[in-house]
């Protein structure tokens, strides 16, 4: 087992700034892994990457208003500080939690916003369009905050990790984005925060999402066109009980445009709802 330690947390700018700037002065390289906490294994294994890649590691836990629209789950999000902190110590490799206020991330009077573009345009976008561009405006933040030289993203919101990389291209903000492949459970659920919505029935159900991607994959692969293979994936997610499929769509796995086939490395991705809890993954085709 782990040893335990005590993880320092910072909550304000400038602990945060004197935590960090020794380690930068004295050559460290440091990774950043944005969270919104209610840590999960899928959590841990990019703090595992953050620190094979990097002498310190900050972990961010921020629940960010500006991601979520009126009637989303802000309110319910979970925020587990206390267990959240003990699983970081327990997994160990941490050197800080950051763990702002939304007074801190968002003074009175903050007024300034990113807008998106490329990998950013549809998919999520046609059903949660202010969400890019809270991501990259808190994503932002986060990075000219802590100044990493590396950050991680998981695979498991693949268009956010695109959407990412882009942004720290786009805006020279100097942190290299390192990408970590989903972790799953054993019937191949994704983890998620937001699993923890889902009654035992609908657990069940959820279970399906996985497979029908890579169902939908195969079917692609072995030459059954592009629009057929996402409505079958479309119907076969309503057939094992989701109420609401937002899409199935396979994409091209570098820029996520739309593909007539397979050739080129391509990705299908899905969001669905079962009652109110909407679930997103994807599979490399
Ligand atoms: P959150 O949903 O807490 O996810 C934080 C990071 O964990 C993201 O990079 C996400 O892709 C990754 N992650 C979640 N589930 C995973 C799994 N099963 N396997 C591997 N990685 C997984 O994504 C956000 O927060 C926010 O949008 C954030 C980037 C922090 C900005 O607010």
């Amino acid at each position: 087992m782990a040893v335990q330690s005590t993880v320092a947390v910072a909550t304000t700018l400038a602990p945060l700034r004197a935590a960090l700037d020794p380690w930068r002065n004295a050559g460290s390289k440091i990774a950043l892994v944005p969270t919104m906490g209610a840590l999960h294994e899928g959590h841990l294994a990019l703090v595992r990457q953050a620190a094979a890649s990097a002498d310190k590691v900050v972990v961010s836990i921020f629940v960010n208003p500006a991601q979520f629209a009126p009637h989303e789950d802000f309110g319910r999000y979970p925020r587990p500080f206390e267990t959240d902190k003990q699983k970081l110590e327990g997994a160990g490799g941490v050197d800080l939690i950051y763990a702002p206020g939304a007074s801190e991330m968002y003074p009175s009077g903050f007024a300034t916003k990113i807008t998106l573009d490329g990998p950013a345009m549809g998919l999520e976008t046609d059903f949660r369009p202010h969400f890019f561009s809270g991501v990259a405006t808190v994503v932002t933040k986060l990075f000219v905050q802590c100044r990493p030289n590396f950050a991680t993203f998981g695979e498991k919101d693949y268009q956010q990790l695109l959407v990412v990389k882009r942004l720290s291209r786009d805006l020279d903000l100097g942190v290299e984005i390192l990408a970590v492949p989903t972790m799953r459970e054993a019937d191949g659920l994704a983890l998620s925060s937001r699993n923890a919505y889902l009654s035992p029935d609908q657990r069940k159900v959820a279970a399906h999402l996985n497979r029908v991607l890579l169902k939908v994959g195969e079917r692609a692969k072995s030459g059954v066109p592009i629009a057929q293979a996402e409505g079958e994936g479309a119907a076969a997610l309503i057939a094992a009980g989701f109420d609401r499929v937002d899409y199935v769509a396979i994409r091209d796995a570098e820029t996520l445009v739309q593909v007539r086939s397979v050739e080129k490395p391509a990705r299908v991705l899905a969001a669905a709802r079962i009652g109110s809890v909407r679930l997103i993954d994807n599979r490399a085709v």
